[in-house]
């Protein structure tokens, strides 16, 4: 099976800190690969830079087969940002609008995505409010429907269920794997470690680098626990090792 995404000893400095410290991994084509750890493991550092948002201080990084930074991969990946990106005095159909029109789309593809993301958002009856005017929750939801707009063959989710009630969420988690069963192929980082069952593999990341990797089943048997919270912890004391 061919890797979507290829990491290689990939390390971000900023000044004198290492974010990314020799981080090595593969997503393969048509998965779901979460990557979770504490706040400032580095996780949004290594999507900008999959998205070619920021440049690696060393290392290498491929993106669809595309060393990153490189403007040809922009049309086919979908990035969902930890800090939301929207023109928040434009309405949700506004925004879904422009970026259509970012990506080319016509006027009757965007219509067509946008029916059908509204409803998997369930924010049929917001269409004409200002994002600035929506809760947090349906801020998310909407940011979530932006990235998905184009079709892209590849994901970057950072943290999109954040802030999102439980069922919505249920239904975020069963959409993910209906397009994982499509041949998408889908990086995701949460804080919840319950969902995080739903994805194909996991990478625990810890300061920078990456302590332990494997489908969620795997982690727990090599960790004897029955929680990803507890085996995350038992890899996280170890620095590594189960
Ligand atoms: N532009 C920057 N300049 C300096 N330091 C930065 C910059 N961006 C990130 N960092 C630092 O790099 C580290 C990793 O940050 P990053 O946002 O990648 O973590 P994260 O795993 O996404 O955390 P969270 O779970 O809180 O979202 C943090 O210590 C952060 O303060
Ligand atoms: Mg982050």
């Amino acid at each position: 099976m061919k890797d979507d995404v290829c990491i290689r000893d990939l390390e971000k400095d900023f000044g004198g800190f290492k974010a990314v410290n020799k981080l090595s991994l593969r997503v393969k084509h048509g998965e779901i690969y979460g990557l979770l750890g504490p706040n400032g493991a580095g996780k949004t550092t290594v999507i900008k830079i999959l998205c070619g948002l920021l440049r690696p201080s060393s290392g290498e990084a491929y993106v669809l087969d595309t060393k990153v930074p490189d403007p040809r991969t922009a049309s086919r990946i979908g990035y969902m940002p930890q800090e939301l990106a929207m023109y928040r005095g434009l309405t949700v159909h506004e925004n879904l609008a422009f970026y259509g029109e970012v990506f080319g789309l016509s006027k009757q593809q965007i219509d067509t995505r946008e029916q059908a993301l509204l409803k998997l958002i369930d924010l049929q009856d917001s269409r004409d409010t200002l994002v600035d005017q929506l809760s947090g929750g349906m801020q998310h939801r909407t940011s979530l429907a932006c990235a998905l707009l184009h079709e892209p063959q590849l994901l970057f989710l950072d943290e999109p269920t954040v802030g999102v009630d439980p069922d919505l969420r249920a239904s975020f988690w069963q959409y993910f794997e209906e397009l994982r069963d499509s041949g998408i192929t889908i990086l995701i980082t949460t804080h919840y470690m319950d969902e995080a069952r739903h994805c194909d593999r996991i990478g625990f990341m810890r300061e920078g680098r990456l302590i332990a990797e494997g489908s969620p089943q795997e982690l727990l048997e090599l960790t004897h626990t029955d929680s990803l919270e507890d085996a995350f912890l038992s890899y996280s004391r170890t620095g590594g090792s189960a």
